[in-house]
């Protein structure tokens, strides 16, 4: 156990805000059965009070200690998929009080598998309440740099856990009401799920996420998604300076270009990054050429479209 990792438990036990690493985005932790610590990491962060948070737990075992009901389904999901990028959403236990769900009767919970959480987690003894280390509504860290660019001195440390591995937020599935809901698309996605559970469509009665906002996970600039074939023409019209995030080569017309893997791993564990540069660029917009409509894609695609609403 690192002498860093040692002070970071003895900091949340204070109450205090530590930033640190997990396998899909940094997350921001607070003591999760401290009242007062969760109120100012809401604060810290600009999220408001009704918005659930996702707890953090070292093992299956003390995550499932804060819900009530252990459905077949959410053991047979932890047991392929945790430690890793998914959380669950279940009926909560007493642990889980309504600072944490916000007031709601669910609780999400996570077993993230990045070594740095882990001995955090272990060291903790306890659930860890994190959302991402990024001001709500914005883009998510996948770096500690980014997490310090953000908050500055606001938090109490940032645990150094290099760059995170998938880059997006975990996949979300609701496995509170009968049978599986997939929240929010993620590395884990709906066709490794169905290999193990059903999910069912979302429906209106669907629990309200921050997730679920329309616009989400965006940059400052504003964003436009273009599908492929256009792409051209639309940098053939501009007027303004803009910046590109596309797969094809530079175009020379473009101020700022960043090229993008086909791959949606890699896509995805570079997005994040990609937006951040992209919206300290100075240009007045952001084009980002649409990827492909296939099933692999549908966690990028859900983080492109959130970027890209409203703006
Ligand atoms: O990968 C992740 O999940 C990262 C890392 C740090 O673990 N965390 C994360 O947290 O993305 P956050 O707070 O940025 O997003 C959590 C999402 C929100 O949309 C929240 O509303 C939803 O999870 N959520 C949490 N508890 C919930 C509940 N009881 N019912 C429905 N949605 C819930
Ligand atoms: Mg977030």
């Amino acid at each position: 156990m690192s002498p860093e990792v040692r002070r970071a438990a003895e900091i949340l036990k204070r109450g205090g805000l530590v930033a640190f690493p997990t396998e899909t985005v940094y997350g921001l932790g607070a003591d999760a059965s401290s009242a007062a610590a969760v109120a100012r990491l809401y604060a810290v962060k600009g999220r408001p009070a009704e918005h659930p948070v996702i707890v953090h737990f070292a093992d299956a075992e003390s995550a499932f200690a804060w819900a009530r009901e252990v459905p077949e389904a959410a053991r047979k999901l932890a047991a392929r998929f945790w430690p890793g990028p998914l959380t669950l959403i279940l009926k909560r236990s007493r642990l889980a009080q309504d600072f944490v769900t916000g007031g709601q009767d669910t609780v999400g919970l996570r077993v993230p598998s990045h070594p740095v959480a882990q001995q955090l987690l272990k060291q903790f003894k306890g659930g860890i309440a994190a959302p991402s280390a990024n001001r709500f509504g914005l883009v998510s860290p996948t770096t500690a740099a980014h997490v310090r660019h953000d908050f500055g001195d606001e938090i109490d440390l940032v645990l150094e856990g290099g760059p995170s591995e998938v880059g997006i937020e975990s996949t979300i599935v609701d496995l509170s009401g009968d049978g599986g809901v997939l929240l929010r698309p993620g590395a884990i996605t709906r066709q490794h799920l169905e290999g193990i559970i059903e999910i069912q469509e979302k429906t209106a009665a669907s629990p309200r996420h921050a997730g679920g906002l329309e616009r989400h996970y965006a940059p400052k600039t504003p964003a436009r998604l273009v599908p492929p074939h256009e792409l051209d023409r639309e940098i053939a019209r501009l007027k303004d300076k803009v910046a590109v995030l596309a797969f094809s080569r530079p175009d020379e017309r473009v101020d700022f270009w960043l090229r993008m893997p086909r791959e949606p791993q890699a896509y995805a564990q570079r997005l994040y990054a990609a937006l951040r540069e992209l919206d300290s660029a100075g240009c007045e917009g952001i084009l980002v050429e649409a990827p492909p409509d296939a099933p692999g894609w549908a966690a990028v695609r859900d983080r492109l479209q959130r970027a890209c609403s409203g703006s």
